[in-house]
């Protein structure tokens, strides 16, 4: 069941997603080489605690982190690890902040230092094909026009799509209906109504989109072992542009 949100509910999702975005650009000065990326998922802890905030992701389906940190070829859902970063790796940071029963869900991938033209061409495509997916995320759209304008868009700058993770509905809990694929066909899905709230966060691969798990049961890697980027909002639909809750 897909439910539309309150003026209140937005209104605490809003201020989680102020939080989030303010965390993000902490994270940013933070990224160099050297850094662990457990060192950025202590930050998180305490800044969100600082700003009477909790990580919706710490407990989730025993998920142990307040962040997941996905390096190089890590598609999503990385631990944070006493590892530290190196000159050119590319690093997604991806957090769900709760303030007030509100959530907000954002990731972003941040390049170490100085970083190869791929990496970068990579970040750039990904981060734009979110964009465009966001362009269509409107009342009276479907979901199909999201999966499409993200799908033809990457494919077209030969980067593919990876299909196993895939946005969502969020509300009082962080995984809600619907499920937002980054591929699809304009036109079909369900329709896209005032005051839904969802998130858009394509994966896109510098090689194949299949993925290989690890062991563990979460860290998701390409299967090529070339490089994964991700970027994610949580954006309010309306009838005109959909509203970013996580702007940063
Ligand atoms: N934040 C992720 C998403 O974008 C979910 C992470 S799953 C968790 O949907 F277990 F790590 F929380
Ligand atoms: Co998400």
């Amino acid at each position: 069941m897909i439910t539309i949100k309150s003026e209140r509910e937005i209104n605490l999702m809003h201020e989680a997603g102020k939080l989030l975005a303010a965390t993000h650009r902490e994270i940013a000065k933070m990224i160099k080489p050297g850094i662990t990326t457990w060192e950025i998922e202590e930050f998180v802890d305490k800044y969100l605690a600082e700003h009477g905030a909790t990580p919706e992701q710490k407990g989730y389906n025993g998920y142990k982190y307040a962040t997941c940190a996905s390096v190089n070829d890590v598609i999503c859902h990385g631990f944070p690890q006493k590892i530290a970063l190196k000159e050119g790796d590319i690093v997604t940071i991806d957090m769900v902040v709760n303030l007030n029963g509100g959530l907000a869900d954002s990731a972003w991938t941040y390049a170490v230092g100085e970083v190869s033209d791929e990496a970068q061409r990579l970040m750039d495509v990904t981060k734009n094909a979110l964009y465009r997916g966001i362009e269509v995320a409107r009342a009276g759209n479907r979901l199909g026009d999201i999966g499409h304008a993200i799908q033809s868009y990457a494919e077209g700058e030969k980067f593919s799509v990876v299909r196993d993770f895939t946005g969502h509905g969020i509300g009082k809990t962080m995984h809600e209906d619907p499920t937002v694929l980054h591929y699809g066909k304009p036109g079909k899905g369900a329709r896209l109504k005032e005051g839904m709230v969802i998130t858009i966060e394509p994966m896109l691969n510098a090689g194949t989109w299949h993925m290989k798990m690890d062991q563990d049961g979460w860290t998701a890697r390409t299967a090529d072992g070339k490089l994964s980027a991700q970027y994610e909002h949580t954006l309010v639909i309306t009838k005109e542009d959909p509203i970013i809750l996580t702007e940063q």
